[in-house]
């Protein structure tokens, strides 16, 4: 199977559409190979033929078309890529994008994907500087979409201001380093815990927590985008496995710590998984029976603690050790005494109080304690925050090795 990039270009309508040919050029001539959506205003201003004929593949513009489909469906569109590239971007696309519209081959190729997304806006000033435009470009940021631009320059209608398509060479700049990027990590390896535990009471019965496995899936697909070799212990969750991970699928604490030490060696471990404290001493081998004596009464005992563990001092201590605190008071004051505890190097404390919607929800708050930082990272989506960490494991380990 060729290693070639593979970008899905999304050409939406405005003046600066024939950039995107310049576009597709320069990013073939670096060996990125490059298929395009063309949305009906984009049509009005460069034509299938021409961006077939650079692009050298079909030109995809049709949501409802029998022949697209049946070849190609949307899905697979995104599916195929390895980023996809909005260039230019228009205001009504980047509302489309915001609100989670799928009415066009594009919108939808947007919506159904879990590749990353660049954005290469270009309107008119006025247009840029709404309000309304600004939030979309605020909320698809903390949702981890990258943007190139725009510049600030003459515009087509006259005016003068920010709002210019980034030039070609600049876009195609950012496509690469977001490749390059992918190579940050490599030849470390890493493990992400994620998710809750399940505690069995009997057969059928169990004691959980609201972790979704969001935060901690995101992380193992950031840190493998940055070409870590990452292994993903997760409890039950409904989330799809990340991709180019590899994924040991766990229910008890007992059960992930077996998984975690059976995945060392590791250079990295980042414990995101609720893993639950107690466990039943002694669950039952048959369903318990609603009988006469009422209901029965649970013996609790402490489960193991992975994040400790993982943390002691030997051999297969990972390099870099990163906790997660789940604090619902006083975050900072318990997390930096849970780091101490625990022995970790770095930990994420977290707000989980019912009003902040951490567990389960999309964003969250991150306060990062280490050695040497104390530091809040603004609210932002789960991927985000995975990226910015994955991020920071980089240049940890980059500064360590020069
Ligand atoms: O899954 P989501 O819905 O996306 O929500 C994300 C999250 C809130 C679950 C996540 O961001 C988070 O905070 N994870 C840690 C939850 C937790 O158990 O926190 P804690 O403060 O109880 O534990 C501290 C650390 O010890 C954590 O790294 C935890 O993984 C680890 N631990 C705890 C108990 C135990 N027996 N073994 C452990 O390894």
């Amino acid at each position: 199977m060729s290693n070639a990039k593979r970008v899905l270009l999304i050409v939406s309508g405005g003046i600066a559409a024939y950039k995107s040919l310049e576009v597709i050029r320069r990013l073939r001539e670096r060996g990125i190979a490059v298929r395009c959506i063309l949305t009906a205003g984009g049509a009005q201003f460069v034509t299938p033929l021409s961006l077939s004929a650079i692009s050298g593949d079909k030109v995809y513009g049709e949501l409802f078309s029998l022949t697209d489909e049946a070849e190609m469906g949307h899905i697979q569109l995104s599916r195929d890529a390895d980023l996809l590239l909005v260039a230019p971007a228009t205001a009504d696309i980047l509302a489309r994008m915001t609100q989670g519209l799928a009415n066009d081959l594009a919108t939808t190729a947007l919506l159904a994907t879990d590749k990353p997304v660049m954005v290469a806006p270009s309107m008119n000033v006025r247009m840029w500087t709404h309000p309304a435009t600004q939030a979309n470009l605020a909320s698809l940021k903390a949702r981890g979409t990258l943007f190139v631009g725009p510049n600030e320059g003459d515009m087509a209608c006259g005016e003068y201001g920010p709002g210019r398509l980034a030039e070609p060479e600049e876009i195609v700049t950012a496509v690469e380093r977001f490749f390059q990027s992918g190579s940050r990590l490599e030849g470390l390896r890493a493990l992400v815990t994620s998710g809750p535990t399940h505690e069995a009471i009997d057969p059928v019965r169990y004691i959980a927590n609201r972790s979704s496995g969001k935060q901690g899936h995101a992380i193992a697909q950031a840190l493998a985008d940055l070409g870590a070799d990452t292994t993903l212990v997760s409890g039950p969750t409904s989330l799809p496995d990340p991709e180019r991970v590899r994924v040991k699928h766990v229910r008890s604490a007992e059960e992930m710590l077996a998984a975690c030490l059976d995945s060392l060696p590791s250079d990295v471990a980042v414990c995101a998984a609720a893993v639950a404290d107690w466990k039943v001493a002694a669950a039952a081998n048959q369903k318990l029976k609603k009988g006469d004596e009422g209901p029965p009464s649970l013996t609790l005992t402490a489960n193991p603690d992975i994040l400790a563990r993982l943390a002691e001092p030997g051999a297969q201590r990972p390099r870099l050790v990163i906790g997660f605190a789940a604090e619902t008071e006083k975050v900072i004051e318990h997390a930096t005494a849970k780091r101490q505890r625990k022995g970790c190097d770095w930990i994420l404390a977290n707000d989980v109080s019912a009003e902040s919607g951490t567990f389960g929800g999309d964003d969250n708050s991150i306060h990062l304690i280490s050695a040497d930082a104390n530091e809040s990272w603004p609210r932002m989506s789960k991927r985000q925050v995975a990226a910015c960490l994955a991020e920071r494991v980089a240049t940890h380990f980059e500064s360590r090795r020069a």
